[in-house]
């Protein structure tokens, strides 16, 4: 039987059948896309394709675009993913821990954090982990790192406790996780929030559970070079209710709608339209439906993405170790299973630093130095109140010797033998 002409079919099924046309398109243009060069390692490259555009023009077209039930769909599924009671998203991996630190500065919480109290943090990490620490008025206090796994140690608390001491903020560098059994053990027995910065270690493991879940609060970022994209975005999980609402509701401007507790706060203030009820001095740090879009096909890739990171990490340390007089290469946490978010090495010398990075670039190899260093060095840190523990040596000899290069799920073993040959013949002379 012949199909129904076009002007006898309803609009919803006209529609539809636009949009499977675009799908279809949308499939095939990915279909074409040029192979990967052999002798190019970029930091990172393009995770997603036709699911996720496909998923991103739907939000578009129905015209749902700002935060409604994707993120909610996606928010339910990353909760589940991470074994957490809560996950809030949000636009940004920093705006996850501006979210989790201003949640734990407010004065409806018990034992919330007082301007002048002091946090824990690696003085190894990003700017925006300890960034938020100070915007609170709170002060960050560095200890350093272990040279083997680049995070820091438990033991590091002892060090570190003062009196003002109400907070520690693990950070999950590069995939590896921090040690986070011990670390929870001191962090309960001196009463101190945890959160844990968990942006550049989704999936990461350590004593068979995901971290991010072991604190009050984990956060992680959806950036683009991360371990899944929303191309901006972020997420916070809590397992508990209290942190959550005031989480939702500090994430929207601070009104009283995305709370368990609506009902009584509207019945508390009869004179105020609950629409626009403000309960909490908030942000607007909210993120998109097409973001949540791709984050919802992004996520059941996210076990496949990091076999491929886990395996390309173990050639390239394979390889490389033939070099371990000269370079030092990073070790797994042990009983944990790191994710690989690039791939990192210390070298002997900033000078050698300088030489390696160079000759890694010539060859199209993509470099960066090991997050921010030593955080206590930069200007934004120096300048602002903070505390250090120690001279934090290694915290300095990584930020001055170290380096590391791209690790994307994508990378083909062309691209890994170009990376390694690249090695070699710095290391040898041999091309
Ligand atoms: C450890 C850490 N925390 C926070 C962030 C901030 O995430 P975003 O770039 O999504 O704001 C990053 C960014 O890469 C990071 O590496």
């Amino acid at each position: 039987m012949d199909s129904a002409p076009e002007n006898t079919l309803s609009t919803d099924q006209r529609r539809a059948d636009i949009k499977s046309k675009i799908d279809g398109l949308v499939g095939e243009y990915f279909d074409l896309a040029p192979p990967p060069p052999d002798t190019e390692c970029p930091l990172s490259v393009p995770l997603y394709g036709a699911g996720e555009v496909n998923g991103a023009i739907d939000a578009l077209l129905t015209q749902n675009v700002t935060m409604g039930a994707r993120v909610r769909e996606f928010e339910a599924a990353f909760a589940q993913e991470m074994g957490s009671k809560h996950a809030i998203m949000v636009n940004s991996g920093s705006s996850a821990n501006l979210l989790a630190v201003s949640v734990l500065a407010q004065t409806a919480l018990a034992g919330h954090l007082q301007p002048g109290d002091e946090v824990i943090v690696p003085a190894v990490t990003w700017s925006t982990s300890i960034a938020p620490i100070l915007q609170l008025g709170c002060v960050p206090v560095l200890v350093d790192i272990d040279e083997d796994t680049l995070n820091m140690r438990p033991e590091s608390i002892d060090e570190a406790l003062s009196d003002r001491t109400r907070a520690v903020m693990p950070v999950h560098l590069l995939g590896n996780p921090v040690d986070m059994d011990p670390l929870m053990e001191r962090a309960r027995a001196r009463d101190l929030w945890v959160i844990e910065d968990t942006c550049e270690s989704l999936g990461t493991e350590i004593a068979g559970r995901k971290v991010g879940s072991f604190g009050d609060f984990g956060t992680f970022s959806f950036y683009f070079s991360h371990h899944i994209t929303t191309i901006e975005g972020g997420m916070v999980v809590t397992d508990d209710d209290e942190l959550n609402d005031l989480a939702r509701s500090l994430r929207a401007h601070g009104w009283s709608r995305d709370m368990s507790t609506r009902p009584q706060l509207e019945a508390d203030n009869p004179n105020i339209d609950p629409r626009f009820l403000f309960v909490n001095v908030g942000y607007n740090l909210r993120p998109m439906e097409v973001q949540a879009a791709f984050g919802l096909v992004q996520l059941q890739r996210l076990a496949e993405f990091n076999e491929r990171r886990r395996s390309n990490a173990e050639f390239l340390t394979e390889a490389l170790h033939t070099y371990s007089d000269r370079i030092r290469l990073i070790n797994e946490q042990e009983g944990g299973r790191s994710t690989w978010f690039g791939f990192s090495v210390i070298t002997e010398s900033a000078e050698q630093r300088t030489r390696l990075c160079d000759h890694l670039e010539a060859r199209n190899i993509a470099t960066r130095p090991i997050v921010a260093g030593n955080l206590a060095l930069q200007p934004a840190f120096r300048n602002n109140p903070h505390r250090t523990i120690g001279d934090l040596e290694v915290a300095t000899r990584v930020g001055e010797r170290g380096l590391f290069i791209g690790n994307h799920p994508s990378m083909t073993e062309a691209q890994l033998q170009h990376v390694v040959g690249a090695f070699r013949e710095f290391f040898t002379g041999d091309g």
